[in-house]
């Protein structure tokens, strides 16, 4: 029998959802052309769209708030943010920025020096994929091949295929790699996690060949925990020792501080000791995000992130959020629900291809499996395939998503057992009623980023 533990925090305050009825839920959908970005969030009962600037704040981080100085340049918030950043990761240089594609928008492109050089990643995330190929490179994905066998468990389905890599830095050579880039926890093939084993394999790969190791590590204190439930050279190891060690094996650190940074909004860069892009990446951002003490963020942004960052290493905090979303994965998958197992840190994915295969990929049965979720019990989802995916931008035929997910992100210290029971309620309805699911098809869609402005139909 598995066990799951108790919040290791109680509610101070709340704040108020509405359920409404099925009839309300039709109506609300349709207004929104069958597309759930396009809903009020009033309309939403459960809101696992995503996990990121979602989370709840602490009394501390509140406190903290009331602290900000707001000065223009040399911000007091903005020393005591990076001394914090400072303290977990060691790396000497250190830019707030608005969140964290303003991190990639500020470093990616001063790496891809020339057009048409690459970035490898175990898994590029969208923005960071968009950011490649923005900046004229090109991303090259490189995860273990365990990570797409959904059904077997392995403890590290976020790491890197190091042969496919070191292949690729030969077949590309050396001089045309930009960076390599390791998203922990890997966000688009379940939050998975990466081990310290292979970090540190990959960080030998990188000096060996003299490339740029890059931590996208918008969820790296739930990676840190996976890395210490499931290596067994780091059961003893204390979180913050974890994620120091794996700052180590890297050069660079860029943050989306709206996941494990506990607050609504921000991210920044953080730089080991090259101290020239560290210059060149101030330099950019003065344009982009704003001058470098802060970077986009208000001083009080950066006062709750200094906490926000500290509380995120918090091993009772940690192993409680790893257990929610394990909880739900359990849930599903003991009813049989074709789920990525195990589960990740942040979210449970769905594999809609499993449940609904006489719905076309360029039908879209992530999405129709997320709508029907919504009109059962008012629990909004994100697809994450065929939709999101887009279409190939010379021929503009649909591409087709080696998934098509249904993704139920967790919010942080937001929703108690309670609520993922009524989640895993409504996901099990549909699944009973997944042969009668339709598919959709565009009434208008945009030329990019189709999935949050598309405006759809049952076929
Ligand atoms: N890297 C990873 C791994 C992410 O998951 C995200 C965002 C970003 C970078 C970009 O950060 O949103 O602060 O600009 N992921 C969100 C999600 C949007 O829903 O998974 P951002």
């Amino acid at each position: 029998m598995e066990t799951f533990s108790a919040p290791p925090y109680r509610i101070k305050m709340v704040e108020a959802i509405k359920q409404t009825t099925r009839k309300e839920r039709e109506e609300y959908l349709r207004k929104a052309y069958n597309n759930l970005f396009l809903l009020p969030s009033e309309a939403v009962y459960i809101d696992l769209l995503t996990d990121s600037g979602t989370g709840a704040m602490s009394d501390a981080q509140w406190g903290a708030l009331m602290q900000g100085d707001e000065a223009y340049a040399g911000s007091r918030s903005f020393y005591r943010l990076r001394d914090v950043v400072h303290k977990i990761t060691g790396y000497h240089y250190f830019i707030p920025v608005h969140q964290g594609r303003g991190a990639e928008h500020v470093v990616l492109p001063l790496l891809a020096k020339r057009p048409g050089m690459y970035f490898i990643s175990n898994m590029h995330f969208d923005t960071t994929r968009a950011h490649v190929e923005l900046a004229g490179a090109h991303a090259i994905d490189c995860v273990i091949p365990e990570c797409r066998d959904i059904h077997t468990y392995h403890p590290f389905k976020g790491n890197m295929d190091t042969a496919a890599c070191e292949e690729n830095i030969l077949s590309k050579k050396p001089e045309n790699i930009a960076g390599i880039i390791m998203t922990m926890t890997n966000n688009s093939a379940g939050g998975q996690p990466v081990s310290l084993e292979n970090l540190r394999s990959v960080s030998a790969l990188a000096k060996k060949y003299r490339i740029p190791l890059l931590i996208d590590g918008a969820r790296y204190a739930e990676n840190a925990c996976f890395i210490k439930q499931r290596e067994a050279a780091c059961h003893s190891m204390a979180i913050p020792e974890i994620a120091r060690e794996m700052f180590d094996h890297a050069d660079i650190f860029l943050m989306s501080a709206k996941k494990d940074g506990l607050v609504n909004i921000g991210g920044f860069i953080a730089i080991r000791e090259d101290e020239a892009l560290f210059r060149a990446a101030q330099v950019r951002t003065v344009p982009y995000e704003g001058f470098p003490t802060y970077g986009g963020l208000a001083g009080r942004d950066m006062e709750a992130l200094a906490v926000g960052l500290e509380e995120g290493l918090e091993e009772p905090f940690l192993v409680h959020r790893l257990d929610q979303v394990r909880y739900l994965c359990t849930s599903l998958r003991d009813a049989g629900i074709p789920v990525q197992y195990p589960a990740g840190g942040h979210a449970v994915f769905v594999d809609c291809k499993e449940i609904c295969p006489h719905i076309p990929f360029d039908r879209f049965p992530g999405q129709a499996v997320c709508n029907e979720v919504y009109l059962e019990a008012g629990v909004r989802t994100v697809e994450v395939g065929s939709l999101l995916l887009g279409r190939d931008p010379e021929t503009r035929e649909n591409l087709q998503s080696p998934f098509e997910w249904m993704r139920l992100s967790i919010p942080r210290r937001t929703y108690t057992y309670a609520h993922l029971d009524i989640v895993a309620r409504a996901v099990c309805s549909v699944y009973e009623r997944r042969h009668a699911l339709k598919g959709l098809v565009f009434e208008y869609e945009s030329p990019v980023l189709r999935h949050f402005t598309a405006r759809m139909n049952y076929e």
